[in-house]
């Protein structure tokens, strides 16, 4: 029997699967065999898995769970920083912050092998360079937690296809004429669900374009609750009230994305400051000269409020207009780029430490260890409420 090393022992297995120890030292075999089995769950990575099973559940009985993503295509930029990544750490005191990488999600549009894997390196780092804290939060990368495409998959089948053709990202790309788009683009939000519910978050954390797919989410697990006994909890998307949704700089009508042509529009976290500050001043505003919040008519202004807003700490639009009153769009774009600079100073200083402290392998077999313990039961609970199980593992 392997002895624990560290605090109390795991006593929420649940009942139908078979475990080792009894009474304080009771574990779910399975659980333990499977993470031992899978590259860092071993004792020679130096990530006792023990630490990472406890920790989890530790944490699990005091605090509410969090769970997101985020799909590096590309390099991350503002947005998924205002709209998410921020979020996420500002969470991780509170609650049980469970944030991962989509790799899964990123091959549902073509991908170049080398760039994919430097962009994949780069979110981990950068994950870390806003502030999360792998001590505090389950940091991991999607493919090496096996059972989210198992979930998937299962997802997948519960998912009608009037739901997917309703989904406005895969609706807005064919809409745009794009050919040969792929399987996996068109059935990723079922995936997304998986990523979710195999977890039994209480809240996810998202920018706005995202929330249409939590709320998919939910509608999935109450119809799977419905047919086959109460297996998810349902979670509630968390979309912040300033930054949800940050415009791109060159056309404020469109969202901020990594797939901006011009690059102009876009700021990238890993941006050299000159050029973050260029694509600022550059930014499109409008000839009314005035600093006023008004999304509808002066959407470009309004979008570098938000910005600005969000990077200091939901400063009021009313006391930006204020500060700002009787100013040209000169010195305003000039405060914004100021901000943003001083933050990806920040974050980039930072993104250099940890590149070459060489920590990201650690980091991501200690956070596969920890999401394994919470993925592979789920996973097996959900294969035997719907009858696929026949072997007791
Ligand atoms: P992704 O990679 O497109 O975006 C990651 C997060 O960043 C937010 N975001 C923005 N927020 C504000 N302004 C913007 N311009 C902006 N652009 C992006 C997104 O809303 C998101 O929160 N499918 C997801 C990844 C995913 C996921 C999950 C998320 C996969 N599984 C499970 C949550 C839970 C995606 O493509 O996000």
């Amino acid at each position: 029997m392997v002895k624990c090393r560290c605090g109390p022992a795991y006593s929420g297995v649940p009942e139908h699967l078979p475990v080792i120890g009894s009474g304080e030292n009771r574990y779910p075999a399975k659980v333990i065999q499977q993470t031992l089995n899978k590259p860092g769950g071993t004792a020679h990575s130096g990530v006792p898995f023990w630490d990472a099973f406890l920790f989890t559940r530790r944490r699990n009985q005091s605090m509410k769970r969090m769970l997101s993503g985020i799909k590096p295509t590309g390099q991350l930029h503002l947005g998924n920083y205002i709209g998410a990544l921020s979020k996420f750490v500002s969470y991780q005191d509170e609650y049980e912050m469970i944030a991962f990488i989509a790799n899964l999600h990123c091959i549902t549009v073509p991908q170049d092998p080398a760039e994919l894997q430097k962009n994949l390196q780069d979110c981990v780092a950068l994950y870390l360079a806003c502030g999360l804290d792998p001590k505090k939060s389950t940091i991991f990368l999607q493919t090496d937690v096996k059972e989210h495409a198992q979930l998937g998959y299962i997802m997948c089948c519960h998912t009608y296809m009037g739901e997917l053709n309703r989904m406005t990202q895969f609706k807005d790309k064919q809409a745009h004429g794009e050919k040969n788009l792929s399987g996996g683009l068109y059935t990723y939000p079922s995936l997304m669900a998986a990523d979710i519910l195999i977890y039994d978050p209480d809240y996810v954390p998202v920018g706005e374009d995202q929330k249409q797919h939590v709320e998919l989410t939910r509608d999935i697990a109450i119809r799977m609750n419905n047919r086959y006994g109460r297996l998810f909890k349902i979670p509630e998307p968390l979309v912040p009230k300033v930054g949800a949704r940050i415009m791109s700089l060159t056309d404020p009508s469109k969202k901020m994305s990594k797939s901006d042509e011009t690059n102009k529009g876009c700021i990238y976290l890993l941006d050299d400051l000159k050029t973050a500050r260029k694509k600022i001043m550059g930014a499109k505003t409008d000839s009314l000269g005035i600093i006023k919040y008004d999304p509808e008519n002066q959407p470009g202004v309004a979008n570098l409020m938000q910005i600005l807003s969000s990077l200091s700490d939901n400063r009021p639009m009313a006391e930006i207009e204020a500060e700002f009153a009787g100013k040209g769009y000169g010195d305003f774009k000039r405060a914004v780029a100021d901000k943003v600079c001083e933050e990806l100073e920040m974050i980039q200083g930072r993104y250099n430490e940890i590149i070459a402290s060489g920590m990201i392998e650690d980091v991501l077999n200690e956070g596969a260890a920890k999401a394994r313990a919470l993925a592979a039961p789920k996973l097996e609970t959900v294969q035997r409420a719907i009858g696929m199980e026949i072997i007791s593992k």
